[in-house]
């Protein structure tokens, strides 16, 4: 029996006996230590979740050309992300199939084929093994398709996001991101033709749990507390206007903004009805930065009426969209997080810019590009090390094995407070731990189930 016979056939020895209790570790209102801090628990994510549901990798910008190939993971399994030279987009698992060293070990680049720097086996960037060092040492034919690389079956992309599963039960992704695509949309649709491409990143590793930032990703109570220093550095030479998240210092709860959860583990929170809706109320949230006036005042001599409309392409869009389990869109960035182990995670923020699509000056592009790289600095450097912080302090919590539980019932048992609609999704106010107890829901239904892995290999 292969590893993946063994982990898709039904129960036998334990007679349908789970090892762990589900509805005991996640309740209505609490989740218990062990699911953040349990080794095992970690292993069976890394199939049931990082496996079993679809899970962002990366985006075409970042292979836009033939034989354009960058490395990331699912889960744990490395993998080299290529298009290869028919266009296709492949997730290979960055594994010679000779010994398992990692086959590829740049970041990114161009190649029609990957050689093995261990005993140079070759591989053509279809995952077709194209030859070994001195054959006539083998009995075998090496055409056998066992040596062909091994890849991730199930790869589809939502408007340039690409997604990956192992599971061939999963539904076709816009099925699985059902009502938040649309959402995914009007981030995308503000910009010139709908469109971004990654930068480079910041890049975090913390030392907890990946689902710490998860639950941190629509969580609207910590913010003037964990933020306190950023929210005072972006206002204190702000005067009357408040800047960056000071919608968040009095009563959240009765700003416009709300959190609404869309199903299969999605949710986002949405800001953008405490905006002032006028060209340049985006861009008035701004927080202050060096040479911002200067770009204001050329803007206006530059393109008059325009100018506030298209500083308002440099603003952070404010709403925060988190795709279950490990991708978030926040202001203009492309948040994703890597498990590493059970008690530590990647957190990387990818800028991303506008392109050229013939609707917006050549010049401002360039410049709204440049804008836009110091406001997507701010919040990664002064916000996300807060919340890091955060991470590494409630995993060392969860070290006290006698006090078990989380608590994530904030809002929860107040009648009228969290709505249910006629579409299914459920709305909230900004400070409610609805998201997370509706997140925690699909966890347990996807650590219960018995998903339908598989990998393929070129014939
Ligand atoms: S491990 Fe790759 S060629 Fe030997
Ligand atoms: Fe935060």
């Amino acid at each position: 029996m292969t590893a993946l016979e063994k982990i898709n056939a039904p129960p036998t020895h334990v007679s349908g006996t789970a090892l762990y209790d589900w509805d005991y570790l996640v309740q209505e209102d609490r989740a218990h230590r062990l699911i953040y801090t349990d080794p095992t628990i970690f292993e069976a994510e890394m199939t049931n979740i990082f496996g079993g549901t679809w899970t962002y990798l990366a985006h075409e910008s970042e292979i836009p050309n033939a034989n354009d190939f960058i490395t990331r993971r699912l889960g744990l399994r490395p993998l080299i992300v290529v298009r290869d030279g028919e266009g296709r987009i492949r997730a290979l698992y960055n594994r010679c199939t000779h010994r398992g060293t990692t086959l590829c070990r740049w970041d990114k680049g161009n190649a029609k084929s990957f050689q093995c720097p261990y005993h140079g086996w070759n591989f053509l960037n279809t995952g077709k093994l194209r030859g070994v060092p001195w054959p006539d040492g083998y009995a075998e034919d090496m055409r056998d398709p066992k040596y062909n690389i091994a890849q991730v079956p199930r790869i589809e992309s939502y408007r340039g996001f690409i997604f990956v599963t192992l599971n061939m039960d999963a539904l076709p992704l816009v099925e699985h991101l059902g009502p938040i695509a649309k959402v995914i949309d009007e981030w995308l649709d503000r910009n010139p033709g709908g469109k971004v491409v990654i930068c480079e990143a910041n890049r975090f590793r913390y030392k907890g749990n990946w689902k710490l930032a998860y639950d941190n990703s629509c969580d609207g109570y910590h913010v003037a507390y964990s933020h306190r220093s950023l929210l005072e550095t972006e206002n204190r030479f702000a005067g009357e206007n408040a800047k960056g998240m000071a919608y968040y210092r009095n009563s959240p709860d009765t700003q416009p903004m709300y959190m609404r959860y869309t199903g299969h583990g999605n949710h986002f929170k949405d800001k953008r009805p405490n905006l002032e809706k006028r060209p340049g109320g985006l861009w008035a949230l701004e927080s202050a930065h060096p040479g911002m006036e200067h770009y204001e005042a050329e803007f206006i001599r530059r393109y008059g009426d325009r100018a506030f409309s298209l500083l308002d392409l440099a603003g952070s869009e404010p709403v925060n969209i988190n795709v279950f389990p490990n991708f978030s869109l926040l202001g203009n960035h492309i948040q994703v997080f890597e498990p590493v182990g059970v008690e530590e995670t990647n957190a990387i923020w990818y800028g991303t810019m506008i392109v050229d699509d013939g609707s917006v000056p050549a010049d401002a592009i360039t410049d709204i590009n440049a804008l836009r790289m110091r406001t997507q600095e701010g919040f990664p450097n002064f916000g996300e090390v807060d919340d890091i912080a955060n991470f590494e302090q409630i995993q060392r919590g969860l070290m006290a094995l006698e006090d078990e539980w989380v608590y994530m019932n904030r809002g929860f048992g107040i009648p009228d407070r969290v709505k249910t609609h006629a579409d299914g999704t459920i709305t909230a106010p900004a400070t409610d731990e609805a998201f997370m107890r509706e997140h925690f829901k699909e966890w347990k239904r996807l650590m219960k189930a018995r998903p339908n892995l598989a990998i393929q290999r070129e014939p």
